[in-house]
């Protein structure tokens, strides 16, 4: 079978962890005799692009990607170009304009790293971040200069965007996603004594529809609080449900307890399977390591494995997992994890750990 990939390897380290991912998938193809083939199409899409063309993408950009199995990207950021402008005009046009409203993002325990934040028992790393990736505060609702009066200072809105429609399919999402796991358990996080009304229907809904999973555990949390969580009792969380704007910033304190950003895959899926789903690591361009060849390419690698698992190679993506499980555990691992291997180092143990 061909699988249509389309490649974004965006700014900064970007390019260089989907390099890396792209020789792993390239050797897994190799190694199938056939069974399965990756058509890549590459798209230079990104700052440069911008500081080009003015924009970060073409016109129908996100058009052209409805025609592919899935979308590889790496991560994008460039600091001659506003963060605002870059995010906008790439990342979350994608997965906004192809619907990818459901962000995973797994936290996972590596043999082998240096957790910088101590933990009694580092196995319970395990649990999986279930982010709304369409909208709440990412909604993209508001303006600049609402002022009455010239002379008054600017005002700034910026609104969320709760529907009952987008909360609902994500929550319901999180429980068929426990009843996968080992420990069925939902924990959801909301501000909802802050945040009166988004949050107040987001709490509604998933006490509705947990009536539903009599099987699965189900636990609330406000996000200030769970944020403690995270790091005293991560052996309580299993699978974590949050709004747009909490999930992104719990994902990245998630990766820093299991060791860094850089080890940290997601995948934006695409549920119905009316478009694409998109792969990348939950890091960002790094503009300070950047060109380097040092970055930790585990996050990238660790979201081929999502890809192949999405596209129904189920027995490669494991083999991905563990390749990279086996790596770390020989101690072959880049600085931001205690080691001092380079991106080229690691991907190619990786690719060694992928035969035995
Ligand atoms: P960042 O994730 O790029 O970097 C944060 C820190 O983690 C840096 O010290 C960096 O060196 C380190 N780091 C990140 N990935 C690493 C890796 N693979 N290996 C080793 N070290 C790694 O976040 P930051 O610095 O806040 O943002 C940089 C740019 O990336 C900004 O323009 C931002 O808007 C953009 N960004 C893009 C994202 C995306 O494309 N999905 C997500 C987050 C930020
Ligand atoms: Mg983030």
């Amino acid at each position: 079978k061909a699988f249509k990939l389309a490649v974004i390897p965006g700014d900064g380290i970007g390019k260089e962890v989907i390099a890396a991912g792209m020789k792993v998938l390239t050797y897994l193809e190799e190694q199938s005799d056939g069974k399965f083939k990756f058509e890549s199409d590459y798209f230079n899409w990104g700052s440069d692009y911008y500081l080009e063309h003015g924009s970060m993408i073409p016109k129908n950009g996100v058009e052209t990607l409805k025609d592919y199995d899935a979308i590889y990207f790496g991560a994008v950021g460039d600091p001659r170009v506003p963060d605002h402008v870059s995010l906008w005009g790439l990342r979350i046009a994608i997965c906004q304009g192809l619907d990818q409203w459901a962000n995973i993002r797994p936290v996972e325990f590596l043999p082998g790293i240096n957790h910088r934040i101590a933990h009694p028992d580092p196995e319970s790393l395990n649990w999986i971040l279930v982010r709304e990736n369409s909208e709440g505060e990412y909604s993209g609702i508001g303006g600049r200069n609402f002022s009455a009066r010239p002379d008054e200072r600017e005002v700034a809105i910026q609104s969320s965007i709760f529907t009952e429609h987008g909360c609902e399919r994500i929550i319901r999402f999180a429980f068929d996603l426990a009843r996968t796991r080992k420990r069925k358990k939902v924990t959801s996080v909301t501000k909802s004594n802050a945040q009166q009304y988004g949050m107040v229907l987001w709490d509604e809904v998933f006490q509705r529809v947990s009536k539903e999973y009599p099987d699965v555990e189900t636990d609330q949390w406000l996000v200030d609080a769970m944020a403690a969580q995270f790091v005293l009792n991560p052996d309580d969380l299993e699978v974590v449900v949050a709004s747009n704007l909490f999930a992104d910033i719990l994902s990245d304190l998630g990766s820093a307890l299991a060791g860094s950003l850089g080890i940290a895959s997601s995948a934006n899926l695409q549920i119905d399977k009316r478009f694409p789903s998109m792969f990348e690591s939950v890091h960002g361009s790094a503009p300070d390591i950047a060109g380097k060849g040092v970055a930790n390419p585990i996050g990238t690698i660790a979201s081929a494995a999502l890809m192949l698992e999405d596209l129904g190679l189920q027995e490669e993506a494991n083999k991905v997992h563990e390749a990279i499980r086996r790596t770390t555990a020989q101690g072959i691992i880049t600085r931001d994890i205690g080691g001092t291997s380079n991106t080229e180092e690691i991907t190619n143990a990786i690719i060694k750990n992928l035969t035995l």
